[in-house]
């Protein structure tokens, strides 16, 4: 389906308007203006200031690092560059589990300094206050369920989440929760397909699936992932869209030859 031109800028409202019709809706990270600026040129419903920033941007191993400042610095460098999507910002690991106050407080700088629409927070039921208190104060907030890369040394290891019965239900469950507190949106990451779709047919807001299957209400990705610019990731849900890695390995070297052999500059490209 084409970009619909209809959705001028689109909002937390555009989203679910989206999921009432059946138009599924695009979501892709960006932590830069650049390439925030080549995504919202391409159409792009929602743009992620992911805190997967903390691995593809900074090198960590996890998005633990990464510090409030830090994703108001990429936050606010997206929405300098962007006249379309929706810019959603995650709260980073540290900035809202100690209590409500500290996540609203989170949420508020992460808003006034950047400029972004919305903040994304990981849980389920143990973060309602924090969800309630943001939202008492007109921000939109996003859930993420499932595979919530913040608790990755509870889990200790990536693997696709909520395959046992219990777990599943009680997914489902903060599904719901999260609906009933106000999220106006939620991501759900690696878990089975039917469970996501099942999530996506039981909850009234926009689900958006990672490693979830094709039956939730969106898609988002990694950006360096899906550009083929990182090598080392390779889980069986990403589908790279291009091979950027050895694209700009080659430009690279290209570069590095030309100077070495003085072939750059030439004449030309000279004052
Ligand atoms: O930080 C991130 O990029 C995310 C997506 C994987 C959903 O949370």
């Amino acid at each position: 389906m084409p970009v619909n031109k209809h959705y001028k800028k689109i909002t937390t409202h555009t989203l679910l308007e989206m999921k009432q019709k059946g138009e599924k809706i695009a979501m892709l990270t960006a932590y830069d203006y650049t390439m925030a600026k080549i995504i919202d040129h391409a159409g792009i419903d929602v743009i992620l200031v992911g805190d997967s920033a903390s691995n593809v941007m900074a090198g960590h191993e996890t998005t633990l690092p990464i510090t409030l400042d830090q994703m108001i610095y990429h936050a606010s460098s997206v929405i300098r560059a962007i006249s379309r999507a929706l810019v959603v910002v995650d709260l980073p690991f540290g900035a809202y589990q100690a209590n409500s106050k500290e996540a609203l407080n989170s949420a508020i700088r992460i808003m006034k300094e950047s400029g972004a629409h919305a903040v994304k927070l990981e849980g389920g039921k143990e973060i309602k206050e924090s969800i309630e208190r943001i939202l008492t104060a007109g921000i939109p907030v996003m859930g993420h369920l499932g595979l919530t890369p913040q608790s990755i040394y509870k889990f200790g290891t990536y693997a696709v989440r909520a395959q046992e019965k219990d777990e599943a239900a009680q997914l489902l469950e903060n599904a719901r929760l999260l609906e009933e507190y106000g999220c106006f949106a939620l991501v759900l990451e690696k878990i089975p397909a039917a469970l996501a779709t099942k999530v996506a047919k039981t909850v009234k807001i926009p689900v958006i699936g990672i490693g979830a299957g094709g039956g939730v209400d969106g898609q988002v990705l990694v950006t360096h992932d899906m550009l083929g610019m990182t090598q080392e990731f390779s889980p069986r849900f990403l589908r790279r869209y291009l091979n950027l890695f050895d694209s700009m390995s080659m430009a690279f070297k290209s570069y590095i030859k030309d100077v070495k052999s003085k072939d750059f500059p030439n004449k030309k490209e000279q004052y």
